[in-house]
C-alpha cells in the first residue's frame, strides 16, 4: 500500500438538527476510537459545524472534521457566505471544494474553484478538491477532461503546498444513484488522474491521495478500494447510518492494494 487509506463522509444538508449530527458526530467517534489504518473525517451540514467541531474535541476523537465549502475570500463583503476563519477557529482541518452540486446548481466555475484551493493552501487547510465527468468516458477523453479541470483548479499553486491535498473523483452521473460506479472503471480513471497529477504537479503527485466517491455503500467499498490508484472513499447517504458508516471503513480496510 502506497499512501495510508482515507475515509470520509459529507452530510451535505442531510442532517441539519443539532442533536442529530452531534449524536452521530458521538457514535462515530466512539465506534471508531481504536482506528489507526485509516484517516478518517467528517463535513457536516454547515449550521451543525460547531456544535459537531465542540462534539468531537471533547471526545477526544481521531476523525477531523471540515466544511464542504468556503467563501473565496477571508473576510469581507460577501453575504451569506462562510468564511475560512470561522472553520480555523473550530479548529477544522478539510474544506470540500468544487463538488458537482456546487459546479453545477451554483454555477461555480474553475476559476472561483481555484482561488478556493489558493485560499485554503495559504491557510492551512487541506483541500478535498472533487472533479468528474458528466458522463461516461473513453480513456482519451477523460484525460482531457481531468487535464483541463485539474491545470484550471490548481494554477498559480507551488506543487509542494498541494502534498496534503485530496482529491474526489465523483462522476457526475454516480452521484445519488442507487450504486455506485463500476469498480474496473473507477480503477481506470484513478489512474488517468494520477498520471494527469504527475504531468500537473510532479512528484507530489506520489503523495496525492485519490478517493472515490459517488453513491459508495458497504457492498461496493471493497471491490472500489482494491486498486492501486484508489486510496479511499467519500461516503454519502449510505453511511448516514453510523453502522453502515463503520461497516464501509472495515471493508476499505479489507482491500488489497
Ligand atoms: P452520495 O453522495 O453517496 O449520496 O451519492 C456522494 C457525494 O456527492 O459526495
Amino acid at each position: 500500500m502506497k499512501r495510508k487509506p482515507i475515509v470520509g463522509i459529507s452530510m451535505k444538508i442531510y442532517q441539519n438538527k443539532i442533536d442529530d449530527a452531534v449524536n452521530y458526530a458521538k457514535s462515530v467517534s466512539n465506534l471508531e476510537r481504536d482506528e489507526k489504518q485509516v484517516d478518517l473525517f467528517l463535513l457536516p451540514s454547515l449550521g451543525t459545524i460547531y456544535p459537531v467541531s465542540k462534539a468531537l474535541l471533547e471526545n477526544n476523537s481521531i476523525i477531523k472534521f471540515g466544511a464542504q465549502n468556503i467563501a473565496p475570500i477571508k473576510n469581507g463583503a460577501m453575504t451569506g457566505e462562510f468564511s475560512l476563519e470561522s472553520l480555523i477557529d473550530m479548529g477544522g482541518s478539510y474544506v470540500e471544494l468544487g463538488h458537482y452540486e456546487r459546479r453545477t446548481f451554483l454555477q461555480e466555475n474553475d476559476e472561483v474553484i481555484n482561488t478556493k484551493v489558493q485560499l485554503a493552501v495559504q491557510n492551512n487547510l487541506i483541500p478535498i478538491l472533487c472533479i468528474g465527468e458528466p458522463q461516461k468516458e473513453d480513456s482519451q477523453n477523460l484525460e482531457k477532461t481531468f487535464t483541463n479541470m485539474l491545470n484550471s483548479d490548481l494554477a498559480n499553486i507551488d506543487p509542494q503546498k498541494l502534498n496534503n491535498m485530496l482529491i474526489a473523483y465523483e462522476p457526475y452521473w454516480a452521484i445519488g444513484k442507487e450504486e455506485a460506479a463500476n469498480a474496473d472503471y473507477v480503477a481506470n480513471v484513478h489512474h488517468i488522474i494520477r498520471k494527469v497529477l504527475q504531468n500537473t504537479l510532479g512528484n507530489v503527485s506520489q503523495n496525492i491521495r485519490i478517493i472515490y466517491g459517488g453513491s459508495v455503500s458497504k457492498n461496493s467499498a471493497k471491490e472500489i478500494a482494491n486498486s492501486e490508484d484508489v486510496d479511499g472513499v467519500f461516503v454519502g447517504r449510505f453511511g448516514h447510518d453510523p453502522n453502515n458508516f463503520k461497516k464501509i471503513i472495515e471493508e476499505v480496510k479489507k482491500a488489497q492494494y
